[in-house]
């Protein structure tokens, strides 16, 4: 019997081929860009499975192609590319690669908000920049971060992970969410259920960690900045269109907040205008899960999505529903 038909959309570690090899004839785009739309709709003509990233589109135009679709596996935990109610209609199941990337992106928050409080960036282009002339009290002053107020947006997994680690450093966490978490979760992470009005009035540093979607497509915009503290700072590592990003730019001009902390664009990899120009914003190309360990354990679970479905044919557990 023929092997069933997988494309891959990206280069992607050697163990998740590894995983996909035995079991499907693959037809690989290995390279380090996104395949170009065109060539992805003429590729899953023929596919039983999709194996694609955050960058390509899984929407109704895609489908209609891909006639012998039947599992699509993202490798990303986020899944807002893809369109699920149109996957549904033509029984396409959609399996994503949650819990493996929780901890690595929770650091690089924190790495985010580090550098941007402490102006890690700046203070390394000084130095390269032969401006360093010698200790100076007034030189580079960033903020204290021990004692101050968290504020998460979005308290799943990864926003839980990231409280977990202001922990250590003794600060006063707020969350809001759609939904209040479990006590235990409040209890164990000194956590308070706030109003998302009252987490802007009263944070030292905003974090996003929430899903993309209508409800929180630009939920921080010029309101959302007017209502921040001018000392506090914004850190994204979630969806860029959570963020109107036009606005954050004119809130970090006009010092209506202190500074930025980013790893996700609205018009990602694009960036607003003026972003560039914005010293007290620190700005990372996606790297939230950029670790080897991270990567490719996001491999093998993406790639063991594609086996539940398409070889043993049962649910499999990263199903998204
Ligand atoms: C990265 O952004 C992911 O969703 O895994």
């Amino acid at each position: 019997m023929s092997k069933p038909k997988v494309l891959v959309t990206r280069r992607v570690p050697q163990e998740c081929l590894d995983i996909l090899k035995p079991h499907f004839e693959l037809e690989h785009f290995n390279k380090g860009v996104a395949i170009p739309r065109k060539q992805l709709l003429k590729s899953v003509k023929d596919k039983d499975g999709v194996l694609c990233l955050l960058t390509d589109k899984i929407d109704d135009e895609l489908l209609a192609a891909a006639p012998k679709l039947k599992a699509v596996s993202t490798f990303s935990v986020g899944y807002d590319h893809i369109d699920l109610p149109a996957c549904k209609a033509r029984s396409v199941n959609v399996t994503n690669t949650p819990g493996v990337l929780t901890e690595s992106t929770a650091d690089f928050t924190w790495a985010l908000l580090m550098a941007a409080g402490r102006r890690i960036v700046e203070g390394d282009a000084y130095m390269r920049g032969g401006k360093y002339k010698g200790w100076d009290p007034l030189m580079l002053l960033g903020t204290d971060i021990a004692g101050k107020t968290l504020g998460v947006i979005g308290f799943g997994r990864i926003g839980q992970a990231v409280a977990k680690r202001a922990l250590g450093f003794s600060m006063r966490v707020l969350y809001y969410d759609t939904r209040r978490a479990p006590l235990e979760a409040e209890t164990t992470l000194n956590a308070k259920f706030v109003p998302l009005d009252e987490l802007l009035r009263e944070s030292d540093f905003v974090s996003v960690h929430t899903v993309l979607d209508e409800g929180t497509r630009h939920l921080l915009d010029d309101r959302a900045f007017g209502l921040m503290k001018k000392s506090a700072y914004l850190i994204n590592a979630a969806r860029g269109p959570i963020v109107d990003e036009k606005a954050l730019v004119r809130a970090l001009k006009a010092d209506k907040i202190r500074g930025a902390g980013l790893d996700v664009y609205e018009w990602e990899p694009k960036m607003a205008p003026g972003l560039a120009s914005c010293k007290n914003a620190v700005l990372a190309p996606h790297l939230a899960s950029a670790t080897l360990e991270t990567r490719i354990k996001m491999g093998q679970m993406a790639a063991s999505g594609l086996v539940d479905g398409l070889v043993k044919k049962v649910r499999s557990p990263f199903t998204v529903d």
